[in-house]
């Protein structure tokens, strides 16, 4: 997961130098998060794929970069599936996601969307009527809420105890009767996302592991012939410790030996992450507009907010970031600054909880330098309340995915 700050900085000094007003923006980097997904889904074993949840952020540049590399695209609501339609009609889709209305459900019959991964029996039940009105048979996973021995918990749980999301793995013999009946659904495998944020690849292996497990001794009891399980996305972005990621190549080594695999001959298994792929090609960049020491600590305030890049406050963390200096000094009085002490974050919202950093000793800061939040490409500016306060939306900008010339170790 290389950054590339070289390029990203180049293109900030471009911007700032025309910019009137103090700068905030996000820059994301489109030829970074090419190389990024090119070396995940190498890394992939032969029998796995890899879908990209676009929750984590659906800008259209970001999908088309992503587009040609990975299998398709997972959606989880109706506004995603007709944003991606409108923009990839023939990428293959999936649907996930609790609450589905009907006209979700109608809308993914309509898209042709490959996949529904169904929420419940209530959910099984409505999907199969409109299949049925319009004379299709839609293939379903079961999204199984799974009870797994010795699960080792992350700080964001989906599964694995109750939750609204999936269907309880109690409940599967009722929904496989219920299926039995149902001339309009065709159940394709089943579909596992019980956590996000895990940083641990060994402890993610074995989940993958009792996944598998698990549908084998399903397939055997019950009869099933399956195509497919879903085994979520889920993969951690280390903010706290960024030199500290996810060890994707060494998972993928074990993906490759899970002797579990053996158990499903012939049966694809796919993820669908979302954080893993995307966080790490955005940039976050807020101007510092004023510096104050305030009862023994200093305060770097930021053009921009939690309004924009919710990321830290959702997740509880002091972000990761870095000072881009610049000399220029409008005024004729010193320049506001902050050496060699900690320093918090803040931006412009008139509350405590827009705090992006804190307790981060740095070398120096200037009004008018920039700080720069790197992994602000997942569930950044798309979990963000925009609007409060109204202050301006931030410039964004994408760093152009490279020309290929044939020749090197890229092409
Ligand atoms: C069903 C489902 N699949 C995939 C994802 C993507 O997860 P991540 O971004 O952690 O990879 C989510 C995230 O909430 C999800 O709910």
């Amino acid at each position: 997961m290389e950054l590339r700050l070289a390029e990203v900085f180049d293109s900030l000094r471009n911007a700032k130098a025309v910019s009137a007003e103090p700068l905030c923006a996000y820059v994301y980097d489109l030829e970074g998060l090419r190389r990024h997904a090119e070396r995940v889904t190498a890394s992939l074993p032969e029998g796995y794929e890899l879908f990209y949840a676009v929750k984590a952020n659906s800008d259209e540049p970001i999908l088309r970069t992503l587009a040609p590399l990975v299998k398709g695209f997972e959606v989880s609501s109706g506004g995603e599936l007709a944003w991606v339609r409108a923009h990839f009609p023939d990428t293959p889709v999936i649907f996930s996601g609790p609450g589905k209305l009907d006209s979700e459900l109608d809308g993914a019959l309509e898209h042709r969307v490959e996949c529904v991964h169904v929420e419940s029996q209530h959910e099984l039940r409505r999907l199969a009527t409109l299949a049925e009105r319009r004379g299709m048979v839609q293939g379903v996973l079961l999204r199984i809420n799974l009870a797994v021995e010795n699960l080792s918990e992350t700080s964001l749980m989906m599964g694995g105890k109750p939750t609204p999301f999936g269907i309880p793995d109690q409940q599967l013999e009722e929904c496989l009767a219920l299926l039995q009946g149902q001339a309009g659904i065709r159940l394709q495998g089943f579909h596992f996302h019980l956590l996000s944020h895990q940083l641990d690849a060994h402890a993610h292996l074995q989940l993958v592991a009792a996944y598998l497990a698990q549908v084998s001794a399903w397939c055997r009891k019950y009869g099933l012939d399956i195509g497919q399980v879903n085994v979520g996305g889920g993969i951690g972005i280390n903010y706290r410790q960024p030199d500290r990621q996810f060890d994707w190549t060494a998972f993928c080594a074990g993906l490759a030996t899970l002797p579990e695999r053996h158990s499903l001959p012939g049966v694809a298994i796919r993820f669908e992450l979302g954080r893993h792929l995307a966080a790490s090609c955005g940039y976050y960049v807020m101007e510092v507009i004023d510096i104050k020491r305030s009862f023994g600590k200093t305060f770097l305030v930021g053009r921009g907010g939690t309004h924009h890049f919710r990321t830290p406050h959702a997740q509880g963390h002091s972000h990761p970031f870095h000072i881009l200096p610049f000399e220029e000094w409008a005024y004729p009085f010193p320049r506001p600054q902050a050496c060699g002490e900690q320093v918090s974050v803040v931006g412009q919202l008139c509350t405590p909880k827009d705090l992006l950093a804190f307790d981060k000793t740095i070398e120096s800061a200037r009004c008018g330098d920039l700080v720069v939040f790197p992994y602000a490409g997942a569930y950044a500016w798309h979990i963000s309340h925009h609007d409060f306060l109204r202050h301006p939306h931030p410039a964004r900008w994408y760093l152009p995915v490279e020309e290929r010339t044939g020749i090197g170790p890229d092409a």
